[in-house]
């Protein structure tokens, strides 16, 4: 007699992404991927950004430190793809196809993948887009970083044209929507917001906003600049894992609860719980086959 197996659901995919560096992406993409697994979530983390490499590190300095500590300190498990240089046209094709073999693998055994983007276009990029479940976009907060998405009339601040990596999301967002897939969930995140209110922070707010209704995403006020967004990166740590005087070499702050605070309120934002199983990965990756697994 055959046991009944449960069907594999697709594994949840999470990318981090905005073609313009220092936004913040791969020190988002660590604080989700460690906030998953505080909700028990198996959780892969693919970093495509293949020169900088600052998430790859990120984890390993996580694992290199949770060995030194001794402590319990879980590690999202990464995977590199197999691309011998993808600068280089033919690999960059390889690069794509090695994405979509490695995403399609991780559905017997993970819950969620984040995926880390570099801060321009490529084909894996733009694959990594076509795959979101969810797609967050972290901003800081300038009309300079706001550009990557529209350009805005200096007087009137009205939106008088959409710009490039907009035109990237919105093909792969046509891409999903032609092959009856759930529509990406977009999220634009703002980053390193000052704590005071400016000028520059109001005009800001209103252009996403007249954005966000233009292209269709939503907008949340993320994550303040913060020391302690930053100061952990050597150890692998994040601003949700426990902070004490041994990790921190000092006592924590009322910044440290506040910061953890705001990664919680961006993965509230998530709707984690609305990703419905609709088989949208086996519809769009080669060469698989779940049955067999
Ligand atoms: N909310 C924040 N507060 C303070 N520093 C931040 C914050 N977010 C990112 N940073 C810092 O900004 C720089 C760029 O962040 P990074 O995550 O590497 O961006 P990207 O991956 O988009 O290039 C890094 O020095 C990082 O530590
Ligand atoms: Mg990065």
């Amino acid at each position: 007699m055959f046991a009944a197996r449960a069907p594999l659901r697709p594994v949840r995919v999470i990318v981090v992404a905005n073609e313009k560096g220092g936004s913040g992406k791969s020190t988002v993409a660590m604080h989700i991927a460690v906030a998953l697994m505080k909700r028990d979530q198996r959780v892969a983390a693919i970093d495509l950004d293949t020169r900088q490499k600052t998430f790859t590190h990120y984890i390993e300095n996580r694992r290199v430190w949770a060995g030194r500590s001794g402590r319990d300190i879980k590690t999202p498990d990464l995977f590199c793809l197999d691309t011998p240089d993808p600068s280089i046209t033919q690999d960059e094709a390889a690069a794509s196809q090695s994405l979509a073999v490695t995403i399609d693998n991780l559905a017997q055994s993970h819950d969620f993948v984040v995926i880390d983007t570099p801060g321009h276009d490529s084909p894996s990029m733009r694959l990594a887009h076509s795959l979101a479940n969810i797609l967050i976009t972290p901003l800081n907060d300038s009309f300079v970083d706001l550009d990557v998405l529209g350009s805005f009339d200096p007087d009137t601040l009205d939106v008088t044209d959409t710009s490039h990596y907009a035109q990237t999301v919105q093909q792969a967002r046509q891409q999903r929507q032609s092959l009856g897939q759930t529509p990406t969930d977009w999220i634009v995140m703002r980053n390193r917001l000052s704590m005071t209110p400016t000028r520059n922070k109001r005009l800001v707010s209103s252009g996403i906003e007249e954005l966000s209704r233009r292209l269709g995403f939503r907008c949340i006020e993320g994550l303040a600049e913060r020391v302690v967004f930053r100061e952990f990166y050597l150890r692998g740590l994040t601003a949700l894992d426990e902070l004490d005087e041994a990790s921190l070499g000092k006592r924590p702050t009322m910044s440290h609860a506040t910061a953890r605070q705001e990664v919680e309120i961006l993965l509230e934002a998530m709707n984690l719980n609305s990703l419905v199983d609709d088989g949208q990965l086996s519809d769009q990756l080669p060469g698989q086959n779940r049955d067999a697994a």
